[in-house]
């Protein structure tokens, strides 16, 4: 079974992006095509990026970088969910993607973005942020719209349509992991 990460991109306190982030986990529960995962990269406590090494070397020091790695690691593709600070992704997500290298090579990737322009923003910005590390990113994206998914401008109460953007993404996230697969295995032999 596929294993995909829904990935809450912010730590601050009185996140919007841990009730998205849920209420997408609620979502995907209904399906039985892959297994998910809810993952806070605030239960992590990553500093700003120590690693001695780049990461595409892979020789981590840490305790924390190996905890993540090894979270990581461990799933075929990722959802991410991404607030949009100042035209891009949080610093915080940036910042936990660069921790990392091969981990994120030949997944699948699909976004769910929200803010005043439905984090569009922030999720072309990490289109490009996965180019980099060879991640496959799916065309269907979710984009929250704080004037129309979150009631005054604070609570968060999704469009009911919205729910089907969710499954689209994900059956293209799913699509694309499973192709990915035999990448995936020939990296796994190769070291
Ligand atoms: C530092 C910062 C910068 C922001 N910049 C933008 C922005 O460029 N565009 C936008 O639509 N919303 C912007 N917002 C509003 C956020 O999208 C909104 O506060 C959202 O709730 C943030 O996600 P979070 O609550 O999960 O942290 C910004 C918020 C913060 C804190």
């Amino acid at each position: 079974m596929l294993g995909i990460a829904i990935i809450i991109g912010s730590t601050r306190p009185g996140r919007k992006g841990e009730a998205v982030a849920k209420w997408a986990y609620e979502i995907a529960q209904k399906r039985s095509d892959a297994e998910f995962e809810l993952v806070d990269i605030k239960d992590f406590n990553l500093p700003l990026l120590d690693e001695p090494m780049p990461p595409i070397m892979g020789r981590y020091t840490h305790d924390h970088t190996k905890r993540w790695s090894e979270k990581i690691a461990s799933f075929d593709g990722y959802v991410f969910v991404t607030p949009e600070y100042n035209h891009a992704t949080s610093g915080a997500l940036k910042n936990a993607i660069d921790f990392l290298h091969a981990e994120w090579v030949n997944k699948a990737a699909g976004f769910i973005g929200y803010g005043g322009a439905s984090g569009a923003r922030a999720v072309e910005n990490l289109r490009l942020i996965m180019g980099e590390l060879q991640v496959a990113t799916v065309r269907a994206q979710v984009g929250l719209s704080m004037f129309t998914d979150f009631e005054n401008f604070s609570v968060f109460k999704p469009a009911p349509n919205q729910e089907k953007h969710v499954h689209v993404m994900l059956d293209q996230v799913i699509a694309w992991a499973t192709a990915l697969k035999t990448l995936r295995e020939k990296q796994d032999s190769a070291g």
